[in-house]
């Protein structure tokens, strides 16, 4: 299971590349906000610095939603780095510019998936990685994981390339939830990495190893 971080905090990423487990980085224009990137050339070194902290594939969103607007975006993304995958909102618009950028062997995400349907265009389009939005989901009662088993079950029972990448994670059950059902990636804040460290019998078992080793030394 590839572990992708979601945020444009370079803190943040650079922390998780750190750890060593880190595959790749999502951003939004939400995400990009946040963090005060603003204007379409700072945006766009703002991806060059990402791509320089980590060493996985890094998505960066088209802003465009007409055919055109999304295919001239996103090869200006496309040509800052090899590392880039050209982010597209599953629209009409950008089911036909994965095909175009699928054609030419270049990596897109189809994101804002919340239904098998979508998921099925977007392989059908040829998309490097498929984002179906979890935490959106069970935000509004509705089983994101279960939308998940069954995007598995559909691309299985053809033998779709296109990989899973379980968006709008929340906390580390998300993540494991996840990694049971088979979901190819997962894309989640720092704290849905960093708290699959955590449990109290580690830390209070180390406690106990050390005193005892200080107790003879
Ligand atoms: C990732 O590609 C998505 O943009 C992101 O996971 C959305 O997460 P949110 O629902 O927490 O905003």
């Amino acid at each position: 299971m590839k572990f992708f971080i979601d945020t444009a905090n370079l803190d943040q990423i650079k922390e998780a590349q750190d750890l060593g487990v880190l595959d790749g980085v999502t951003t939004n224009p939400s995400l990009m906000a946040k963090e005060g990137i603003t204007g379409a050339e700072n945006i766009l070194q703002h991806y060059r610095d990402i791509c320089e902290a980590v060493e996985g594939d890094v998505s960066a969103e088209v802003i465009a939603t007409d055919y055109d607007g999304m295919v001239k975006q996103g090869e200006e993304l496309a040509a800052l780095n090899p590392q880039i995958v050209v982010k597209l909102p599953m629209i009409a618009a950008g089911v036909k510019a994965c095909k175009y950028f699928s054609d030419k062997g270049i990596k897109t995400n189809v994101t804002l998936v919340f239904s098998v349907g979508q998921a099925l265009l977007a392989a059908k389009a040829g998309a490097t990685y498929v984002s179906p939005f979890l935490g959106r989901l069970d935000d509004i009662s509705t089983d994101g994981l279960n939308l998940i088993e069954e995007i598995r079950l559909v691309y299985d029972n053809y033998g779709f390339k296109t990989q899973i990448l379980a968006a709008s994670i929340r906390n580390t059950m998300h993540v494991i939830n996840c990694a049971k059902i088979g979901s190819d990636v997962m894309t989640g804040p720092l704290s849905s990495i960093t708290g699959l460290l955590k449990h109290p019998l580690t830390d209070s078992g180390l406690a106990q190893f050390l005193a005892d080793y200080a107790k003879g030394n």
